[in-house]
């Protein structure tokens, strides 16, 4: 594929540049983007199944059944079927840049709504544990609800991703437990953020909702957040996994390289946002804030981001990953440069923003929490 590399405004490489406008985008290309494993594309997990069978709630009962309780309710049953709220939508009439970047998008969401079904119903086979086995069959069946319908917007545009392919052919990454809850946690917690923030500047701005899909976040973003409380759950049930000096360390990582992957992410699609009518600088900060509170219930710290570096290093994240995609489109050594280079200052701007000290808080005894935005 011979694609020209135009820059959008910023100067930086969006989904326009990386896929092409000109050539369509088809179910096969949107499975290779999806089978795409790079540090800014969502990944399929395994772990270590037994260790996170053992787990025992009993310190959690009460929140637990509780959380159960709802989940089991099933409150979103009939949410995630097209009705008449779902206008129809011109992807022929759609300005080209725009499409390129929402299919993307959608894309992306998709394959990282799926990645958290696969792992999910994995834990829910292998296991043998009543309540972790339960819990993990509600959440795959939420997952996997929420990426069929993307899938049923992609279909739309002619395109699905091929979700059987990728779960047989997908690269797994292997995660210890404890990485998974960290990872997993704060995921949940930022899609809630992510998709509730979204939802609520189209509630104000209702001419920016270009697609129907928006309509549907704030019951979806619902059932993010009851995932991230069972993950709050299940780190609760053993105090050193946030407490121990280590993994405190580790829990400051994840907030890092999880805020970080989002700020560039974001910025490749500067259409995208800008069709929303969202500041895409704004909307990472708010997500940020959102999270930060949140994340209050079980971690003990948040990053510190209105420290005056955290923005240095976010931009400066920014602009080694525009140097490291300009590397990889341009070929032979003086892209492996680039690359290399950009690498490096990937890594550089990763430890600026790590080396901000976070801000300590007190944990409330109870983790539960209910949707508040
Ligand atoms: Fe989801
Ligand atoms: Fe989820």
């Amino acid at each position: 594929m011979n694609i020209q590399t135009p820059k959008d405004l910023n100067g930086h490489a969006s989904p326009t540049a990386l896929h092409g406008t000109n050539e369509a985008m088809t179910s096969e290309k949107a499975t290779d983007v999806a089978m795409q494993d790079t540090l800014l594309t969502p990944r399929f997990y395994t772990t270590d199944f037994n260790e996170l069978d053992a787990i025992n709630v009993e310190n959690v009962r009460h929140d637990w059944d509780t959380l159960i309780g709802q989940m089991e309710a099933d409150p979103n049953k009939g949410h995630f079927k097209k009705n008449a709220d779902w206008d129809t939508v011109d992807w022929d009439g759609m300005e080209p840049a725009l499409r390129a970047e929402f299919i993307d998008f959608l894309i992306s969401s998709c394959t990282a709504e799926f990645s958290g079904c696969v792992l999910y119903k994995e834990m829910k086979r292998r296991g043998s544990n009543p309540d972790i086995t339960q819990l993990f069959q509600l959440m795959a069946r939420d997952e996997a609800r929420h990426a069929g319908f993307i899938n049923d917007a992609l279909r739309e545009a002619g395109i699905a991703v091929n979700l059987g392919f990728l779960t047989q052919q997908k690269k797994y990454t292997y995660f210890r437990p404890k990485f998974i809850y960290y990872a997993t946690y704060l995921s949940e917690k930022i899609g809630y953020a992510r998709y509730i923030t979204i939802f609520r500047h189209l509630e104000k701005h209702p001419e920016h909702r270009f697609h129907p899909i928006f309509k549907w976040f704030e019951e979806w973003c619902n059932d993010e957040f009851s995932h991230g409380e069972a993950f709050a759950l299940l780190m609760k049930t053993d105090p050193k996994l946030t407490e121990s000096r280590q993994n405190r360390l580790w829990i400051k990582f994840f907030l890092t390289a999880v805020y970080g992957t989002m700020w560039v992410r974001d910025h490749q699609r500067p259409v995208f946002h800008e069709a929303l009518g969202v500041d895409v600088t704004w909307y990472g900060m708010e997500v940020f804030r959102k999270t930060s509170e949140i994340s209050k219930q079980i971690y003990p710290f948040t990053l510190d981001i209105d420290h005056p570096r955290f923005r240095k290093g976010l931009d400066k994240l920014q602009d080694a990953n525009v140097q490291i995609a300009a590397g990889k489109r341009q070929r032979g050594v003086a892209g492996k440069i680039k690359q290399f280079i950009g690498t490096a200052r990937a890594a550089a701007a990763f430890a600026v923003l790590y080396s901000i000290p976070v801000v300590h808080h007190e944990r409330p005894a109870s983790t539960m929490m209910e949707p508040a935005y």
